[in-house]
């Protein structure tokens, strides 16, 4: 649905020129969840910006549903922005207007008469759970009630992508979750392909299919956020799972950190260890996480006894299993 290919932007100011976007290519399917995730200055308003044309790439070229659309004309590119809805962090509402008036907005610029455009947006102030707050005005909402408003805005003409930079991050984590099952819930429903900038972990683990790593201005990683749980040595899977601190060890004992995806999570791995090797297993830490859709678990264990190492070489070898030792004593 998106196709980015080798995507660059310079900012020049006089003298001064910054590489915000350096070579990024990225492929967004259809439907697709796709996060973007990075720290501040990395590129990643840049490159969203670029994406339905608000910011003018300096090199590259971007297509939407195959067709390019880095080189269209203005008249062109009206049209094909309403193929492509955003949200902003700041919500972006216009306080003067009504909730009902803000998500009729995009309906008035592009000359959709009066009893459509009131028809269409009962439909969306419907879909985002807000129809008793039509008549209200944006200083009288939440911020995940603003951030609904900003979401059933960017819906009005019926785009097929939405793009949404760091809407949750002005939202607390109760409101974040409920936009986010929001967004998902429009993912699914309407087939919304959803390209979604995030400097947080969270919202990648609850609802991003595929993930990137954006640092200045290249892509330094992807992947399929629910593979990540078994390849815990990449840096993606470090930011998305960041895993605590270690509780404190018996001296001379090995370490492990066990992540369990898939079937191997329902089958006794330990008590079969245990049963089979010389050694002791003693669960020093353990967590559950929602990853997308799947479960993974992951438990820390502090392995002594004559054959930590044969012990370990079965865990390595187990499917849908993967090992990662902290401390090799032994
Ligand atoms: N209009 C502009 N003119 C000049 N430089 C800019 C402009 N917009 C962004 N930049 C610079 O480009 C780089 C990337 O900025 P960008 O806003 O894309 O980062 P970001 O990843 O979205 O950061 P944040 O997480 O803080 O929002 C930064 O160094 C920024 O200062
Ligand atoms: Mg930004």
């Amino acid at each position: 649905m998106i196709l980015i290919k080798d995507l660059s932007k310079i900012y020049r100011q006089g003298n001064f020129s910054l590489k915000a976007l350096d070579g990024v290519s990225l492929e967004v399917a259809n439907g697709e969840i796709f996060g973007v995730l990075g720290p501040s200055g990395a590129g990643k308003s840049t490159l969203i910006r670029c994406v339905n044309l608000l910011e003018r790439p300096t090199s590259g070229s971007i297509f939407l549903d195959q067709q390019e659309i880095t080189g269209l004309n203005a008249a062109e590119l009206r049209k094909t922005r309403q193929r492509i809805g955003m949200i902003f962090q700041h919500f972006n509402l216009l306080s003067s207007r009504t909730v009902a008036d803000n998500v009729a907005f995009p309906l008035e610029i592009v000359g959709v008469e009066k009893n459509k455009r009131e028809a269409r947006v009962k439909e969306l102030l419907d879909l985002v759970g807000l129809s008793d707050k039509a008549r209200v005005y944006p200083s009288q909402l939440s911020g995940g009630q603003k951030q609904r408003v900003g979401i059933a805005r960017a819906l009005a003409n019926d785009p097929e992508v939405l793009l949404s930079d760091e809407a949750t991050s002005a939202l607390d984590p109760q409101n974040t979750s409920a936009i986010l099952e929001l967004l998902y819930d429009l993912n699914q429903r309407l087939g919304l392909t959803i390209l979604l900038i995030t400097h947080e972990m969270n919202v990648v683990r609850q609802i991003c299919k595929r993930v990137a790593i954006l640092e200045d201005g290249r892509i330094v990683e992807e992947g399929l956020v629910e593979d990540l749980a078994a390849q815990p040595e990449t840096r993606l899977a470090r930011a998305i799972f960041a895993p605590g601190e270690l509780p404190e060890i018996t001296p001379g004992a090995t370490v492990a950190t066990i992540t369990f995806v898939g079937e191997t999570a329902k089958q006794p791995v330990l008590a079969s260890l245990v049963r089979r090797f010389d050694v002791n297993v003693n669960i020093i830490g353990g967590s559950i996480q929602k990853i997308g859709r799947h479960r993974v678990g992951q438990l820390q264990v502090e392995l002594t006894g004559a054959q930590v190492k044969e012990s370990i070489t079965y865990l390595v070898n187990l499917p849908d299993l993967s090992v990662e030792v902290h401390q090799w004593i032994g």
